[in-house]
């Protein structure tokens, strides 16, 4: 199929935006895991990028919190780096460059000694006088998950976190805390116990950087913004759901901490069951965070459970071949890097309608997307059988990325005498149409964070809910009962036995192109 450009038309409307979302107030943030992967990667460059577009508050200063010695110049060095390589936006622009080197400070200390925490806390005395942040404090663990009762005990020990009263109670404490948020539903409880010990629900934050893509967040505008679709958005007329993540790179230098996590809590249990919920969820009473919050977490609790026996026949793994020969993985690994799977959701609204849900590393094509598979016409018209054979349903698909977009296929007449007939799309694509490039997640996520808004971050409740429905399936596919994933090749779509699954259904995946 050819490539095609959008051909939509925007209509900007005047008036109040539907959430306005206000600059942040002043603040500090505190970044534990400041040498690591994802702040280099991901959370410098979010910021810098807010410092480009003025996004940040006047007031604001970053503390760097490391475990080893670190002198200030040399993580300067090393941000830097990082920007020239991963910012969305070069050159560099040395004005915002210097604007965020200037209000960075490097602290450093044991996460065990609480010495170090009340150094920290006349530390941020000091810099909320000199940078204007008001007291303010947002607590980022970008740590491994090991690191974190530590944290949370240094903090509260040292005063430098404790429980509001009050959601307008100021200074303000929050607390970032990224993936993964516990290995099993025992452990995700034993950190929400942690963490409740210590805070309030509005305080926490746990990340789940897929909620802050646009076109994640866009689901919700697309459902309920437009009165067509959400007729059609039930059993009546869906045939089956399928949500695909597929990525090109493998574990890419993360083999250690890949090899403990595996495809499953690394992609499934937190990405892409929140954008299964955002797909499957009823419409909230409003959009407030705690109106969407509840209807996602009801999603999660109508999973319909899969029984030990049953998981050979809803979920396939596999390894990419060469994956025990990565950095940090054991030789003889049985994690797996893909995983298909097949689920259902026991509402009204979704009965009998099966939820695809496929995602792995090493892969033929770079892809996130959501496809709306619509049932068959009830009856065909066409004269001949092979035309009637040849009709394809329509799908909806939602394009996380790359492409940011939304296509609509469906039939068409080819122009001419005879009646032939075609498959069509109709495509919107966002960077054409709003002629700007797409924010990183972690941008919004941030300034989200500084804000206080809670959307677009995991509750406690629905975090034990997805580990309530996927721990069984981990524990019976770690136990072994369906055997040692199997093997795929680089650059293919996956093992062979992810399509069976479908085919017993008289299905297919959408095709993996290179
Ligand atoms: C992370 C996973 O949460 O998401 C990575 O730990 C994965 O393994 C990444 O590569 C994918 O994110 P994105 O935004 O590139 O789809």
């Amino acid at each position: 199929m050819e490539e095609q450009g959008s051909h939509i038309e925007t209509h900007p409307r005047e008036g109040e935006p539907l959430v306005r979302a206000g600059r942040p107030a002043p603040c500090v943030m505190v970044l534990f895991g400041a040498t690591g992967d994802l702040a280099q990667r991901k959370l410098f460059p979010a910021l810098y990028e807010l410092v480009r577009q003025k996004l940040l508050p006047h007031g604001f200063a970053l503390v760097a919190f490391s475990r080893s010695e670190r002198n200030l110049e040399s993580l300067l060095a090393q941000v830097k780096e990082g920007l020239r390589k991963y910012a969305r936006t070069q050159p560099l622009d040395e004005a915002a460059w210097e604007w965020l080197a200037e209000r960075m400070e490097v602290m450093s200390g044991a996460y065990d000694d609480p010495a170090a925490f009340f150094r920290l806390r006349e530390h941020l005395e000091r810099m909320s006088e000199r940078f204007g942040t008001q007291g303010n404090q947002l607590y980022y663990l970008a740590t491994p998950a090991s690191t974190f009762p530590a944290l949370l005990t240094g903090l509260s020990g040292a005063g430098l976190l404790y429980r509001e009263d009050s959601s307008v109670q100021r200074p303000w404490r929050r607390l970032v805390i990224e993936k993964p948020f516990g290995r099993d539903l025992a452990s995700a409880r034993q950190l929400n116990r942690e963490l409740a010990s210590v805070l309030e629900e509005r305080q926490i934050f746990r990340i789940d950087h897929y909620l802050g893509k646009e076109t994640v967040q866009n689901i919700l505008v697309f459902r309920f913004a437009n009165a067509i679709f959400e007729p059609l958005w039930n059993r009546q007329h869906i045939d089956h759901v399928e949500i695909t993540a597929a990525e090109t790179i493998g574990v890419e230098g993360r083999g250690r901490f890949y090899d403990e996590t595996g495809v499953i809590r690394d992609m499934v249990q937190n990405h892409l069951l929140q954008v299964l919920a955002l797909c499957a969820m009823e419409p909230p009473i409003s959009f407030a965070p705690e109106d969407i919050r509840d209807e996602k977490n009801k999603v999660f609790r109508a999973l319909r459970p899969v029984a030990e026996h049953e998981v050979p026949r809803f979920v396939v793994q596999g390894q990419y071949q060469g994956y025990r020969e990565e950095a940090g993985v054991a030789p003889d690994s049985r994690t797996p890097t893909y995983v298909a799977m097949k689920t259902y959701i026991d509402t009204w609204r979704w009965q009998g309608v099966p939820f695809y849900v496929r995602a792995g590393k090493k892969l033929a094509q770079r892809v996130t997307e959501v496809s709306i598979h619509y049932r068959s016409v009830p009856h065909c018209l066409f004269t001949t059988s092979e035309t009637c054979q040849r009709l394809q349903p329509n799908v909806l698909r939602l394009r996380i990325q790359p492409r940011e977009g939304i296509a609509l296929s469906f039939e068409s007449k080819v122009p001419g005498e005879d009646v032939s007939i075609s498959g069509v799309t109709m495509d919107f694509d966002y960077a054409d149409t709003f002629n700007e490039p797409v924010p990183e997640a972690y941008e919004r996520l941030m300034l989200d964070c500084m804000r206080g808004n809670t959307t677009l971050f995991a509750r406690e409740d629905s975090v034990e809910q997805a580990w309530a429905w996927m721990t069984p399936i981990l524990e019976a596919l770690e136990e072994g009962s369906c055997g040692p994933p199997r093997t795929y090749e680089p650059g293919s779509a996956g093992p062979d036995e992810a399509a069976a699954l479908l085919a017993r259904d008289g299905r297919r995946w959408t095709e993996l192109r290179r």
